[in-house]
């Protein structure tokens, strides 16, 4: 009989910047991060293991997707050799929001995954082991296993074990909002894995990012905790600028944005000069989000959606971690 589940992720944004791999095999981040979870946007994922196929088979929006597959499949390996099992399975994904963007579906994708397939295989794991696991197909899915602020650690081991991520404050706790402008609906022209990789070869300012990761982090944990907005906004837009100053710096220089981003970003800043409680931060990908204090972010929809060439704004509240959705 097929064992089967559904599970529902949501990306979340990294205020504190994840970008270069301690160890590229196991994907274990150089840098720890700090994220926020999303609420609005979301992946659902159905996962099938049937002892009747003779291969695993990967749909991402209704389309077979060949690019993710190898991707999706060597997850379900780890899964499989976790549960002793050598049964294919059949992924059935969907992203409510554009896939491959900078909006962080790898991160909501391969929580889903881990979550469905976990529980599609009848097997009850704590959230850290979860977040271990989702860690090795991208590792900002790792914290989307969690719910509002999360922080995730690269931690020393070599097994990359103690790469994990570890929820900070609940979302209702400090419910900030975000204004996701999307500039561009298209694929990003680098992922961010072959991007932070071709980084760490070629910059020559990899390490002085390496070395500053654990001051920002702190300084953007306390600011969480003490829910210190204006701290955060600094440290913030700082950790954005500094990895994408840092990708520019490699050879050749990795371009995410598009003038639209940049006039976003003024946009953002001349906000908060004149009294808006918004800072911005943007992934790998050109499209920017604003994080703002609660009752702000229609206000700053409004004012991003009229930035010349903003497609669309979508608004989120912070959400919760990786969940099951139903199983048969
Ligand atoms: C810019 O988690 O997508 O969004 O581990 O190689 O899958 P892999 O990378 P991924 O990188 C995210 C990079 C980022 C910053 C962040 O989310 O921390």
């Amino acid at each position: 009989m097929p064992m089967q589940a559904a599970a529902q992720a949501q990306p979340n944004i990294a205020l504190i910047k994840y970008w270069g791999k301690r160890d590229e095999r196991l994907n274990v981040p150089a840098v720890p991060s700090l994220s926020i979870t999303l609420e609005s946007l979301w992946t659902r994922t159905q996962v099938r293991f049937d002892e009747t196929l003779g291969e695993d088979r990967f749909m991402l929006d209704g389309k077979r997707d060949d690019a993710q597959f190898q991707r999706v499949s060597a997850m379900l390996e780890r899964l499989r050799h976790h549960a002793g099992v050598s049964t294919f399975a059949d992924v059935r994904s969907f992203n409510n929001f554009p896939t491959g963007a900078g909006l962080a579906s790898s991160a909501s994708g391969f929580a889903a995954l881990v979550v469905a397939a976990i529980h599609a295989l009848g097997l009850v794991l704590p959230l850290a082991e979860l977040s271990a696991l989702a860690r090795q197909g991208s590792a900002s899915a790792a914290r989307s296993i969690f719910g509002g602020f999360v922080e995730m650690a690269c931690g020393s081991r070599d097994d990359g074990q103690d790469a994990i991520a570890r929820p900070l404050l609940a979302a209702s706790s400090w419910p900030l909002e975000v204004a996701v402008a999307i500039t561009a609906p298209g694929p990003k022209s680098i992922g961010s894995s072959m991007g932070m990789v071709h980084t760490a070869r070629t910059s020559p300012f990899y390490r002085g990012w390496i070395e500053d990761a654990p001051r920002r982090l702190e300084v953007a944990r306390e600011a969480v905790i003490a829910r210190d907005f204006e701290r955060l906004a600094e440290v913030s837009e700082a950790s954005c600028l500094a990895m994408h100053g840092l990708a520019l710096s490699a050879s050749p220089g990795l371009l995410y944005w598009n003038g639209v981003t940049v006039e976003l970003m003024h946009c953002v800043r001349e906000l908060r000069s004149a009294g808006t409680p918004v800072f911005f931060t943007v992934d790998a990908g050109p499209q920017l989000k604003a994080v703002c204090l609660p009752g702000w972010s229609r206000d700053v929809a409004q004012c991003l959606a009229e930035v010349p060439g903003v497609r669309e704004v979508r608004l989120s509240g912070l959400g919760d971690g990786a969940r099951v959705l139903e199983s048969k």
